[in-house]
Protein backbone atom coordinates (compact mmCIF):
# COMPACT_ATOMS: atom_id res chain seq x y z
CA UNK A 1 0.00 0.00 0.00
CA UNK A 2 1.55 3.09 -1.01
CA UNK A 3 0.39 6.12 0.74
CA UNK A 4 0.74 9.74 -0.47
CA UNK A 5 -0.32 12.29 2.14
CA UNK A 6 -1.09 15.97 0.98
CA UNK A 7 -1.27 19.51 2.76
CA UNK A 8 -4.80 20.56 0.97
CA UNK A 9 -7.88 18.97 -0.33
CA UNK A 10 -6.65 20.22 -3.69
CA UNK A 11 -3.68 18.55 -3.30
CA UNK A 12 -5.38 15.48 -3.05
CA UNK A 13 -7.50 15.64 -5.87
CA UNK A 14 -4.51 17.10 -8.20
CA UNK A 15 -3.07 14.08 -7.31
CA UNK A 16 -5.60 11.84 -7.48
CA UNK A 17 -6.20 12.77 -10.90
CA UNK A 18 -2.64 12.61 -11.94
CA UNK A 19 -2.92 8.53 -11.23
CA UNK A 20 -6.29 8.79 -13.54
CA UNK A 21 -3.93 10.75 -16.14
CA UNK A 22 -0.98 8.37 -15.96
CA UNK A 23 -3.31 5.06 -16.49
CA UNK A 24 -4.51 6.64 -19.71
CA UNK A 25 -1.55 7.75 -21.21
CA UNK A 26 0.02 4.33 -20.44
CA UNK A 27 -3.75 2.28 -21.67
CA UNK A 28 -5.89 4.68 -23.51
CA UNK A 29 -8.63 2.16 -24.27
CA UNK A 30 -8.59 1.64 -20.04
CA UNK A 31 -11.73 0.44 -18.26
CA UNK A 32 -11.62 2.64 -15.17
CA UNK A 33 -14.09 2.11 -11.86
CA UNK A 34 -15.14 5.43 -10.81
CA UNK A 35 -16.89 6.43 -7.21
CA UNK A 36 -19.68 8.90 -6.90
CA UNK A 37 -19.16 10.44 -4.11
CA UNK A 38 -18.41 13.85 -2.73
CA UNK A 39 -14.91 13.33 -2.18
CA UNK A 40 -13.73 12.41 -5.96
CA UNK A 41 -15.13 15.71 -6.94
CA UNK A 42 -11.92 18.09 -7.28
CA UNK A 43 -10.65 14.94 -9.01
CA UNK A 44 -12.86 14.63 -11.59
CA UNK A 45 -12.53 18.62 -11.39
CA UNK A 46 -8.27 18.27 -12.27
CA UNK A 47 -9.26 15.46 -14.59
CA UNK A 48 -11.54 17.91 -16.63
CA UNK A 49 -9.02 20.44 -16.80
CA UNK A 50 -6.40 18.05 -18.27
CA UNK A 51 -8.40 17.49 -20.67
CA UNK A 52 -9.07 21.21 -21.54
CA UNK A 53 -5.27 21.36 -21.61
CA UNK A 54 -4.63 18.56 -24.44
CA UNK A 55 -2.88 16.36 -21.79
CA UNK A 56 -5.35 13.65 -22.12
CA UNK A 57 -8.13 12.01 -23.95
CA UNK A 58 -11.11 9.63 -22.42
CA UNK A 59 -12.50 9.04 -25.89
CA UNK A 60 -11.03 5.44 -25.83
CA UNK A 61 -11.98 4.66 -22.18
CA UNK A 62 -14.98 2.50 -20.71
CA UNK A 63 -16.14 3.83 -17.21
CA UNK A 64 -17.85 1.88 -14.54
CA UNK A 65 -19.34 3.26 -11.15
CA UNK A 66 -19.02 1.00 -7.65
CA UNK A 67 -23.15 1.37 -8.00
CA UNK A 68 -25.73 2.87 -9.11
CA UNK A 69 -29.04 3.79 -7.56
CA UNK A 70 -32.19 1.68 -8.03
CA UNK A 71 -35.44 3.41 -9.03
CA UNK A 72 -33.27 6.23 -10.94
CA UNK A 73 -32.30 6.16 -14.67
CA UNK A 74 -29.77 7.40 -16.48
CA UNK A 75 -31.49 10.85 -16.64
CA UNK A 76 -32.51 11.25 -12.86
CA UNK A 77 -30.03 13.81 -10.95
CA UNK A 78 -29.95 11.32 -8.29
CA UNK A 79 -28.17 8.55 -10.36
CA UNK A 80 -24.68 8.42 -10.43
CA UNK A 81 -24.85 7.82 -14.46
CA UNK A 82 -25.99 10.75 -14.45
CA UNK A 83 -23.11 12.29 -11.58
CA UNK A 84 -20.40 10.91 -13.68
CA UNK A 85 -22.25 12.82 -16.50
CA UNK A 86 -22.08 16.05 -15.20
CA UNK A 87 -18.89 15.54 -13.54
CA UNK A 88 -16.52 13.64 -16.21
CA UNK A 89 -18.25 12.44 -19.61
CA UNK A 90 -20.27 15.78 -20.68
CA UNK A 91 -16.96 17.62 -20.12
CA UNK A 92 -14.54 15.72 -21.66
CA UNK A 93 -14.19 13.76 -25.15
CA UNK A 94 -15.85 10.69 -23.20
CA UNK A 95 -18.08 8.67 -25.31
CA UNK A 96 -21.47 8.20 -22.97
CA UNK A 97 -21.97 4.75 -24.68
CA UNK A 98 -18.48 3.74 -22.88
CA UNK A 99 -20.42 4.46 -19.51
CA UNK A 100 -21.55 1.45 -18.61
CA UNK A 101 -23.37 1.22 -15.27
CA UNK A 102 -26.08 -1.24 -14.05
CA UNK A 103 -29.67 0.09 -14.92
CA UNK A 104 -31.50 1.54 -11.76
CA UNK A 105 -34.63 1.53 -13.48
CA UNK A 106 -34.71 -2.45 -14.37
CA UNK A 107 -37.48 -4.70 -12.43
CA UNK A 108 -34.66 -6.98 -11.88
CA UNK A 109 -31.26 -5.89 -10.17
CA UNK A 110 -30.45 -9.29 -9.36
CA UNK A 111 -30.17 -10.07 -13.00
CA UNK A 112 -28.58 -6.26 -13.74
CA UNK A 113 -26.00 -7.10 -10.75
CA UNK A 114 -25.08 -10.77 -12.21
CA UNK A 115 -24.94 -8.73 -15.59
CA UNK A 116 -22.81 -6.14 -13.94
CA UNK A 117 -19.98 -9.30 -12.96
CA UNK A 118 -20.36 -10.65 -16.11
CA UNK A 119 -19.30 -6.91 -17.77
CA UNK A 120 -15.90 -7.84 -15.68
CA UNK A 121 -15.49 -11.20 -16.90
CA UNK A 122 -15.62 -10.59 -20.14
CA UNK A 123 -12.68 -7.94 -19.87
CA UNK A 124 -9.58 -8.28 -21.90
CA UNK A 125 -8.29 -9.79 -18.51
CA UNK A 126 -11.61 -10.25 -16.79
CA UNK A 127 -10.69 -7.52 -14.72
CA UNK A 128 -10.87 -3.84 -14.66
CA UNK A 129 -7.72 -1.63 -15.28
CA UNK A 130 -8.55 0.69 -12.11
CA UNK A 131 -10.91 1.16 -9.76
CA UNK A 132 -11.15 4.89 -7.73
CA UNK A 133 -12.59 4.23 -4.01
CA UNK A 134 -13.66 6.53 -1.31
CA UNK A 135 -13.90 5.48 1.85
CA UNK A 136 -16.77 5.59 4.31
CA UNK A 137 -15.99 6.75 7.85
CA UNK A 138 -17.34 3.55 9.06
CA UNK A 139 -14.35 1.68 6.88
CA UNK A 140 -17.21 1.28 4.01
CA UNK A 141 -15.64 0.78 0.23
CA UNK A 142 -18.63 1.40 -2.46
CA UNK A 143 -21.80 -0.05 -1.03
CA UNK A 144 -19.68 -2.79 0.95
CA UNK A 145 -20.85 -1.97 4.46
CA UNK A 146 -19.27 -3.02 7.91
CA UNK A 147 -21.30 -6.34 8.84
CA UNK A 148 -20.28 -10.55 9.64
CA UNK A 149 -20.01 -11.41 6.00
CA UNK A 150 -19.25 -9.38 2.75
CA UNK A 151 -20.52 -9.72 -0.88
CA UNK A 152 -18.13 -11.33 -3.27
CA UNK A 153 -20.66 -10.17 -6.14
CA UNK A 154 -22.35 -7.15 -7.13
CA UNK A 155 -25.46 -7.18 -5.62
CA UNK A 156 -29.08 -5.48 -3.82
CA UNK A 157 -27.95 -3.42 -1.15
CA UNK A 158 -30.31 -1.28 1.00
CA UNK A 159 -28.82 1.77 2.30
CA UNK A 160 -31.51 3.56 4.05
CA UNK A 161 -35.17 4.01 4.21
CA UNK A 162 -36.69 3.25 0.39
CA UNK A 163 -32.97 3.79 -0.80
CA UNK A 164 -31.27 0.62 -2.69
CA UNK A 165 -28.77 0.51 -4.85
CA UNK A 166 -26.80 -2.03 -7.39
CA UNK A 167 -22.98 -2.27 -5.57
CA UNK A 168 -20.21 -3.58 -6.89
CA UNK A 169 -19.09 -6.73 -4.69
CA UNK A 170 -15.73 -7.03 -3.09
CA UNK A 171 -14.51 -9.44 -5.78
CA UNK A 172 -14.42 -6.70 -9.22
CA UNK A 173 -13.01 -4.19 -6.67
CA UNK A 174 -10.24 -6.52 -5.45
CA UNK A 175 -9.33 -8.05 -8.69
CA UNK A 176 -8.79 -4.42 -10.78
CA UNK A 177 -5.13 -4.28 -11.44
CA UNK A 178 -5.13 -0.64 -9.56
CA UNK A 179 -6.79 0.66 -6.66
CA UNK A 180 -6.13 4.30 -5.80
CA UNK A 181 -8.42 5.30 -3.11
CA UNK A 182 -8.85 8.88 -2.03
CA UNK A 183 -9.86 10.44 1.19
CA UNK A 184 -10.39 14.04 3.56
CA UNK A 185 -11.22 15.28 6.53
CA UNK A 186 -11.24 14.43 10.46
CA UNK A 187 -14.21 11.96 9.94
CA UNK A 188 -12.38 9.72 7.68
CA UNK A 189 -9.05 9.35 9.98
CA UNK A 190 -9.86 6.61 12.08
CA UNK A 191 -10.85 4.16 8.96
CA UNK A 192 -8.31 5.11 7.02
CA UNK A 193 -5.79 4.04 10.07
CA UNK A 194 -7.46 1.28 10.62
CA UNK A 195 -7.41 0.43 6.69
CA UNK A 196 -3.58 0.96 6.73
CA UNK A 197 -2.89 -0.96 9.97
CA UNK A 198 -5.45 -2.57 11.12
CA UNK A 199 -6.77 -5.96 11.38
CA UNK A 200 -8.73 -7.30 8.20
CA UNK A 201 -11.90 -7.56 9.25
CA UNK A 202 -15.16 -7.54 7.70
CA UNK A 203 -15.90 -4.78 10.03
CA UNK A 204 -13.99 -2.46 8.22
CA UNK A 205 -14.48 -3.79 4.70
CA UNK A 206 -11.51 -1.30 3.54
CA UNK A 207 -8.93 -3.46 5.75
CA UNK A 208 -9.64 -5.93 2.87
CA UNK A 209 -7.32 -3.41 0.98
CA UNK A 210 -4.06 -4.54 2.57
CA UNK A 211 -4.49 -7.61 0.33
CA UNK A 212 -4.02 -6.01 -3.05
CA UNK A 213 -0.69 -5.67 -4.28
CA UNK A 214 -1.42 -2.07 -6.22
CA UNK A 215 -3.13 0.71 -4.10
CA UNK A 216 -2.21 3.79 -3.94
CA UNK A 217 -3.80 5.76 -0.37
CA UNK A 218 -4.08 9.35 -1.46
CA UNK A 219 -5.00 11.63 1.78
CA UNK A 220 -5.35 15.05 2.85
CA UNK A 221 -3.51 16.58 6.34
CA UNK A 222 -6.81 15.67 8.23
CA UNK A 223 -7.42 12.11 6.53
CA UNK A 224 -4.05 11.23 7.63
CA UNK A 225 -4.04 12.64 11.24
CA UNK A 226 -3.81 9.28 12.24
CA UNK A 227 -1.15 7.21 10.81
P1 LIG B 1 -17.87 10.61 0.25
O1 LIG B 1 -18.24 9.08 0.28
O2 LIG B 1 -16.83 10.77 -0.80
O3 LIG B 1 -19.15 11.29 -0.14
O4 LIG B 1 -17.38 10.96 1.62
C1 LIG B 1 -17.22 8.16 0.44
C2 LIG B 1 -17.80 6.79 0.38
O5 LIG B 1 -18.89 6.61 0.94
O6 LIG B 1 -17.19 5.91 -0.22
Amino acid sequence: MRILKCDTYEEMSRSAADQVAAQLLVKPDSHLGLTAGKTPLGMFAELVKLFREGRISFARAHFYNLEEMVGWGPEDEASCCRYLRRNLIDLTDADPKNLLLPNGLSSDIDSECAKYDALFDALPDGRLDMQVLGIGSDGHIGCNRPQEKLHVESHNVRLGPDRYAAAMGMRSILLAKRLVLVANGKDKAQAVADMCGGVITTAVPATFLQLHPDVTVILDKDAASLI
